[in-house]
């Protein structure tokens, strides 16, 4: 996430100013809205964002709360599904990191069009998902075509840093390349 905001901040600054809300959608333990609060504050030196994480599993949501408060950012996480969650007022920087993958299609399409209209409202839309293709076969090339359509930009990154010695180790063991940190993500964002 960090690094992936970096660059996109970088190549296409941002002309309106930062959304004051972070919707990190299927939150788990709330990383991704955490990082997107730290990049906003870093990149505008303003005071982080509020984020509102939301996951259907209460383990999840408990462990946001913890990672928000750890990191001493101001925030909360809702036990929700999704389709269920009343959406915060906007502009928002709604962020959904290796959860779309997760949806069933109807819900997936439901949601591609509130990622739509939330971009269209000013705000600033960001889907994440791993690099390997097979989990996002069914849907990705018809979303990234979509959001081409509207002005966004689809990407696939790579990133060669060091990572922390746990986390190389559980990487290997998991099979992957511990050397690289990699996703490919959506963008749109007026
Ligand atoms: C692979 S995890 C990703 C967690 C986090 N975004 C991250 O990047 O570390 C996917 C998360 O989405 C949540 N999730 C899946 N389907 C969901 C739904 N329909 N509504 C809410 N949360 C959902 C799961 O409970 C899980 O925490």
């Amino acid at each position: 996430m960090r690094e992936v905001l970096r660059r996109l901040y970088t190549e296409q600054p941002p002309t309106a100013p930062p959304p004051a809300t972070i919707l990190d959608l299927g939150c788990g333990t709330g990383v991704a809205g955490a990082a997107w609060a730290l990049a906003l504050a870093d990149f505008s030196q303003a005071r982080p964002p509020t984020i509102l994480g939301c996951d259907a599993n209460d383990w999840a949501v408990a462990e946001a709360r913890h990672t928000f408060a750890d990191l001493g950012l101001r925030g909360g996480a809702l036990r929700t599904e999704i389709a269920r969650l009343r959406w915060p007022k906007g502009p928002l920087a709604a962020v959904a990191a290796f959860t779309i993958n997760e949806l069933p299609h109807a819900q997936r399409q439901t949601l591609q069009k509130r990622l739509l209209d939330e971009a269209a409202a000013g705000g600033q839309v960001l889907v994440l998902e791993p690099l390997a293709r097979p989990i996002t076969k069914a849907w990705w090339d018809d979303w990234a075509a979509v959001f081409k359509k509207h002005g966004g930009r689809a990407d696939e990154w790579h990133f060669d840093l060091p990572l922390p010695e746990r986390m190389h180790v559980l990487g290997k063991a998991a099979g992957l390349n511990p050397r690289e940190l990699g996703a490919r993500t959506l963008w749109l964002a007026r």
